[in-house]
């Protein structure tokens, strides 16, 4: 972090000394007011629900410019990324710091393709839910479960370990979402096969059957690849800062990365996708297209609870960099598929359409985000709806794992502890006449 030359004063209107704070300057973005004294100097916390204005670590991963829609990972635009480099490669590149030369790049994806077995006392875990349990909520179990057989070799302090667990995770995620899946539908599982590439691979566990040959098909392939490279990272979101705070207690690491995916699976992060599908499906089933307007309609007033699902973002105030690019591969697999004028799609053109032109989409800065379209392109690939956010989990597991590495590297990290402004009752005395 690099001190700036200016420093930031607080006065207080009764009198109080004003105090001074330093002020932090990072490579791009905005400065940071050092708060951590405050207390100390003045007894006061400062208020944040929501986390508005706070930055909660420092980090050298990702960055975000909302107002730009710029997306970069370790400095490498996402457009970039999604067209020249592969997920594995990305991968390299949020763990390392670095794009990985050629020799690294092969070791890194064999290494990545040979750990992608999982313990086989995972299966019978697996039998203990209903199966018509929720993804989500099987992959909560899962994820954590592996910390039970992960838990000896994890010392936390050691980078090596730390390393070994990011492999594991990223490695067995596809394998125990796929797992999941077939668990659900009462298909047996398949096993991983190191000759297939990761989204390759992924597929076949997926959609492969014992009974014959399955043949994965290369646009599918390098659909779900930019899928997972899209949501790879995202900075210092809600599951993400889940990952770090439940990893600050020093806890076994595949259990930080379960407490990830269970902040991932509600609707206003991870499930947004599932949600917007579910949306564009109610939509056509009261009418399709011609119902656009009576459902923004709704959408705008405030006493509907109803939200334009895969619209408005906590941090980009313009087009999400990932739905442009999203709707592209959207056009891709749909067009292979033979799928051009499946109804979802065009009803989903028509909402972005109108969206971007309504005052109250443009005032409040509202654009797509990424679920907006990775929703209608996963379900052409054939993957349930109820999936989606297992299938963002996934690709995010990197980014959860390299984010927790980079706080437990770092000589400035903490327990993770929120202060609060107490609202309820002063002490009291439990009424005499209360007893058990
Ligand atoms: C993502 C999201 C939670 C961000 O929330 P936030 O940063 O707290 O923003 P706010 O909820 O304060 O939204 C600002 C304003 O836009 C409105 N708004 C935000 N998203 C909206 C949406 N999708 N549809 C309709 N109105 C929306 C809010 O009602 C609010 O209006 P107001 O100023 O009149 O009260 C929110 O935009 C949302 O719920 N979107 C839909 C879910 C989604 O797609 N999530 C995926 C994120 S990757």
């Amino acid at each position: 972090m690099k001190l700036a030359d200016n420093k930031a004063t607080l006065s207080f209107s009764n009198g109080s000394p004003s105090v001074e704070m330093p002020i932090y300057q990072g490579s791009i973005g905005p400065d940071v007011i050092d708060i951590r004294k405050l207390y100390a100097q003045t007894g006061m916390f400062t208020y944040d629900p929501g986390f508005l204005s706070t930055a909660s670590c420092q980090s050298a991963i990702t960055y975000i410019d909302g107002d730009k829609g710029e997306l970069l990972y370790r400095g490498y635009p996402i457009e970039q990324l999604a067209t020249q480099a592969d997920y594995l490669d990305t991968c390299f590149l949020l763990l390392n710091g670095e794009l990985p030369n050629e020799q690294e790049r092969g070791d890194f994806h064999k290494l990545v393709i040979n750990h992608t077995m999982v313990n086989e006392q995972m299966q019978f875990f697996l039998r203990g839910f209903r199966r018509d349990a929720h993804p989500m909520a099987v992959l909560t179990g899962l994820v954590g479960a592996l910390s039970a057989f992960y838990h000896d070799s994890t010392d936390i302090n050691n980078p090596e370990h730390r390393r070994i667990a990011a492999i594991r995770l990223i490695a067995k995620m596809p394998t125990l979402v796929a797992m999941a899946y077939k668990y659900g539908i009462g298909q047996p599982y398949m096993y991983p096969r190191n000759d297939l590439s990761y989204a390759g691979n992924f597929l076949r566990m997926m959609f492969g059957t014992p009974c014959e040959d399955y043949k994965v098909n290369p646009v599918l392939e390098r659909a779900l690849d930019r899928i997972f490279i899209l949501h790879a990272d995202h900075e210092q979101n809600a599951s993400t800062s889940t990952v770090r705070l439940c990893g600050s207690s020093g806890t076994n690491p595949f259990a930080a990365i379960a407490a990830g995916v269970a902040c991932l699976w509600g609707p206003s992060h991870g499930g947004a996708n599932e949600a917007c599908l579910n949306m564009l499906e109610e939509i056509q089933a009261s009418g399709g297209v011609a119902k656009v307007g009576e459902f923004m309609n709704q959408v705008k007033d405030k006493n509907s609870g109803v939200k334009l699902m895969g619209f408005g973002h906590r941090v980009y105030k313009n087009y999400d960099p990932r739905a442009k690019l999203m709707q592209e591969t959207c056009n891709e697999v749909l067009q292979e598929l033979g799928l051009e004028n499946d109804p979802l799609f065009k009803l989903a053109k028509e909402l972005e359409k109108i969206a971007l032109e309504d005052d109250y989409f443009v005032q409040r800065k509202l654009y797509p985000n990424v679920d907006f379209y990775s929703g209608i392109v996963q379900r052409a690939i054939g993957i349930p709806v109820s999936l989606f956010t297992g299938i963002f989990a996934l690709a995010r597991t990197v980014g959860w794992i390299a984010q927790l590495n980079e706080m437990l590297a770092d000589p400035e990290y903490k327990i993770g502890r929120p202060r609060q402004l107490f609202t309820g009752s002063p002490r009291r005395d439990v009424p005499a006449g209360f007893k058990r």
